[in-house]
């Protein structure tokens, strides 16, 4: 599954990622930068925060209940922001465009 993920200064990273795995789990095993993922997935850290493609948004889907509080404490929330490892990858998402935030907090 096909997965782009753009830096803040726009150099894109293009994987091909492993259906099952989370958004962020693929960033990190491809070396892609500027996802921290602090807590390792478990939604309590905040730090894998993406911009979602707004071609892409309604495939993603919504935040999730405990990701809602994750994400506002965040000062660079905008409307497609979601948590990266709260996404998950399947054949659905092949094409997928991210785009990452210019640092984690
Ligand atoms: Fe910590 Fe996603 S890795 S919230």
């Amino acid at each position: 599954t096909r997965i782009t993920y753009i830096e803040h200064d726009g150099t894109e990273h293009v994987v091909d990622a492993s259906n099952g795995d989370s958004v962020m789990e693929a960033a990190i095993k491809n070396l892609v930068p500027g996802i921290d993922a602090d807590c390792g997935g478990a939604c309590s850290c905040g730090t894998c925060h993406v911009f979602v493609d707004e071609a892409w948004q309604q495939a993603v889907g919504e935040p999730g209940e405990f990701e809602e509080p994750m994400l506002d404490i965040n000062p660079e929330r905008g409307a497609n922001s979601r948590l990266s490892c709260q996404i998950d990858i399947s054949d659905e998402l092949d094409g997928l465009v991210v785009r990452l935030p210019e640092y984690q907090f």
